[in-house]
């Protein structure tokens, strides 16, 4: 029950207050005064919207007040009461930012500030949503016959939708969309599962089994003779090894023994040579050495001495050679002797010569200068304003031509002396040259004489060596005379043979000592080659066994596996066939179920349907009668026609006309307004209250009358609250709880007044 409310900017509502008991409320007023205002501002307060906006027919912001001054936000208030509690809603709708809800139950807060959040808490408390509210509580102006306004065909549907049995329709369909996919699969699984059987039984498990039990059974035997000869060969590898590594040493011993025999035949055959191979045998290899090495000394002392001799020889003669050459050349130059006392006459002579030609120089320098000084100044003369070159003074074409004359003169004589001092300069430098050519001779011959007076004295002091050394050699001779030499010479060449015969037979010795040491080891290692020969085949015919039973047994295993893979498969697949069946069976299983649960939704959908129907019919019945003042209908239903609902009254002869077409427009009015009612009680039971904004419209006079009787006297038994809309002064008479005048004035300015009456 609506206890209050508050608007505050809320269209033309600047600020007014209502306050309602239970009842019949009403609110009066003229057009545009501002009384739908109210109830849009009581749906607000409940949903956070209301028909108009919902349907967008309005802008929700538009509702802000904009009387002279556009206001930024609008806010209601409503306070109800509910099973003994009393419920505050707040809601503020601002133009710039989100709008805010809040809700609170005995002045405790619920829910804030999302008003979607504080809708759903709302709706609830009171039981019922938004569309069931628009539908059924809240009769807009002229769509109090809202019922007739939807389209025959359409109505069942929509009242399903606000019974909320709509969805077993859905879920109908969805059952029938599932039964029919099941047995499709179903079918399908079958066709699979026979196909997949068929091919199962067309191959015998159990003679695959017994099949690979077989092979099992022939790979272990083979195993068994496997791991037997394996066993053999792998002793018999081992013995030929050893066998074979004996055969290696017998080999290298008996190869040692033919090279020891041969070398031995060898050196007894060299010894044959020798004859006094017995005496030497006293000898020991050092002592000969010694000897040798003493013998060897003599011998080497006498060389070099020899050698050192030949080489000075060598030397005399050379120096010799050149002593004589030289003394020649002094021979041819002896005649020059006294020139060569004038060589210091020839030096001062070049120095002389040096002299003058410098001085020529200088002179030839000088004249040439002059030259070029006069070529100048006859250069500059022969232009046309030339002065004197000593006076300064402009000269004319006589005086210039006598003093360019003057000057080519002096040109001429300078030029002769050139010549003559350029031939004094070439005689003087051919006798410089001649000079210096002298004095190098003389020098020349000063220098071969330094060096032969040089080579004389080497010679002398060679030949003194020479001397020395020949005495040496003749002292040696004399002790080491050459038939001495002879002998030692042969001693020397004794020594080595016996060198070599007693190396030879040390050889020997050692040799035979070796041979006695192979037989022994021959001996020891009891080497048969036949032996080997034999292990070895046996190896060989074992080894070649092994193999090809390896092979036989691989082939075995593969078939094995192949066969034990098909079985396998082949087990998978009865498996399948298996949960298959089962899976067929469940699934037809459903479908009966299913059947059953289809059948079930419609009936169940029929009959909520059917009580839905029933009950609108029985408070339709019941206030038909005080509602309709004359004889002409006395009944009221809705009735199911070609599978749709249509409203119809019973006339006097008891036949049921359709509401439509058939009566008038104030009986028309009467069975809405009726019809309404009764959905209301049925469909929103918790809220107990009607939104009549101008019920009245289309109806005459007595029938005003009889509705405000019936809103009063009847209407009121089943709903808790009505808030009626009306400018019709006559429906006064229906208030049972408080009713307002709002007083608006013409103008657009103009806002809401609202007066208690
Ligand atoms: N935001 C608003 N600001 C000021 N006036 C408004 C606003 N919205 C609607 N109105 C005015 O409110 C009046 C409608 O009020 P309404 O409650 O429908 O009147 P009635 O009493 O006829 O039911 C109109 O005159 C309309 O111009
Ligand atoms: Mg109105």
């Amino acid at each position: 029950m609506i206890k209050k409310i508050r608007l505050k900017n809320w269209q033309t509502h600047i600020d007014s207050s209502f306050e309602f008991p239970k009842g019949i409320n009403a609110l009066l007023g003229v057009m545009g005064s501002g009384k739908s205002s109210v109830l849009d501002a009581i749906s607000f307060a409940f949903f956070g919207t209301f028909p108009a906006a919902q349907q967008r027919r309005i802008k929700l912001e538009n509702v802000i007040t904009d009387i002279f001054t556009r206001h930024d936000n609008a806010e209601v208030t409503l306070e109800f009461e509910k099973e003994d509690k009393i419920y505050e809603i707040k809601r503020k709708l601002d133009r710039k930012k989100t709008s805010t809800s809040e809700l609170r139950c005995d002045g405790l807060l619920v829910e804030s500030p999302a008003s979607q959040r504080v809708t759903e808490r709302i709706e609830k408390i009171i039981g019922i949503d938004y569309s069931t509210f628009a539908q059924v509580v809240y009769c807009e102006q002229n769509r109090l016959d809202q019922f007739l306004q939807i389209p025959r065909g359409q109505r069942m549907k929509k009242i399903d939708e606000l019974l909320k049995i709509d969805k077993f329709e859905t879920a109908r369909a969805n059952i029938v969309t599932l039964k029919n996919r099941i047995s499709k699969s179903a079918k399908e699984l079958e066709t699979h599962t026979a196909s997949l059987r068929a091919l199962i039984d067309s191959k015998d498990i159990d003679t695959q089994k017994k099949e690979i039990e077989k092979i099992e059974l022939e790979i272990k035997a083979f195993n068994r003779r496997l791991t037997d000869i394996k066993k053999i060969r792998d002793t018999l590898q081992k013995e030929t090894e050893i066998l074979q590594k004996k055969k290696n040493i017998y080999d290298e011993q008996k190869n040692r023994e033919i090279k020891i025999m041969t070398r031995i035949e060898q050196i007894t055959d060299e010894l044959k040579n020798y004859t006094n191979v017995d005496d030497v045998q006293s000898y020991t290899p050092e002592f000969i050495d010694t000897q040798t090495e003493r013998l060897n000394s003599v011998l080497k002392k006498q060389k070099s001495l020899e050698k050192e001799i030949a080489i000075l020889e060598e030397k005399i003669n050379t120096d010799t050679n050149n002593l004589n050459s030289g003394n020649t050349k002094l021979k041819i130059l002896e005649s020059r002797r006294p020139e060569i006392e004038k060589l210091k006459d020839t030096e001062t002579k070049i120095e002389e010569l040096k002299t003058a030609i410098e001085k020529l120089l200088k002179e030839e320098a000088g004249i040439n200068s002059k030259i070029d000084d006069t070529t100048k100044s006859i250069t500059a003369l022969e232009k046309s304003d030339a002065n004197c070159p000593t006076c300064d003074t402009p000269l004319n074409t006589e005086q210039k031509t006598d003093v360019i004359k003057e000057k080519r003169d002096q040109m001429n004589t300078f030029e002769n002396s050139l010549v003559i001092i350029n031939k004094e300069i070439k005689t003087e430098r051919e006798k410089m040259t001649e000079s210096e050519k002298k004095k190098r001779e003389l020098l020349q011959y000063i220098n071969l004489e330094k060096d032969i007076l040089n080579t004389s004295e080497t010679i002398k002091q060679i030949d003194s060596q020479l001397k020395t050394q020949k005495n040496k050699l003749e002292d040696s001779k004399k002790i080491f005379s050459s038939d001495k030499i002879k002998k030692i010479e042969q001693e020397i060449r004794r020594f080595e043979t016996t060198k070599t015969i007693l190396r030879h037979i040390h050889e020997k010795r050692h040799l035979e000592e070796e041979k006695k040491q192979i037989k022994i080891n021959i001996d020891e290692l009891k080497f048969k080659p036949e032996e080997l020969e034999k292990k070895l085949t046996e190896f060989i015919a074992h080894d070649k066994l092994y193999s090809t039973d390896i092979v036989k047994l691989r082939s075995l295993q593969d078939m094995y596996k192949e066969k034990a893979k098909n079985l396998s498969v082949l087990k998978d697949q009865a498996k399948l066939v298996k949960t298959n069946e089962k899976q067929i069976e469940m699934m037809k299983d459903r479908l009966p179920e299913l059947e059953r649960f289809k059948i079930v939704l419609e009936t169940t959908q029929i009959m909520l349907r059917e009580q839905f129907i029933e009950s609108i019919n029985n408070i339709m019945e019941d206030l038909w009668f005080s509602v309709y003042p004359y004889k002409d209908y006395t009944g009221i239903q809705i009735s199911v026609d070609e599978g749709d609902y249509i409203l119809q009254l019973r006339n006097m002869d008891d036949t049921w006309m359709n509401v439509e077409g058939t009566v008038s427009g104030g009986e028309r009015m009467t069975a809405v307004l009726v019809l309404r009612i009764a959905m209301s009680t049925v469909l929103a039971p918790g809220m107990k209250m009607l939104l009549l904004d101008e019920p009245t419209h289309n109806l005459d006079r007595k029938a005003v009358e009889e509705l405000a009787e019936t809103l009063r006297t009847k209407v009121s038994d089943i709903v808790d609250q009505v808030f009626l809309i009306t400018h019709d002064e006559a429906m006064e008479t229906a208030v049972t709880g408080k009713l307002y005048r709002l007083n608006r004035g013409e103008n657009k300015e103009d806002v809401t007044e609202v007066i208690e009456i």
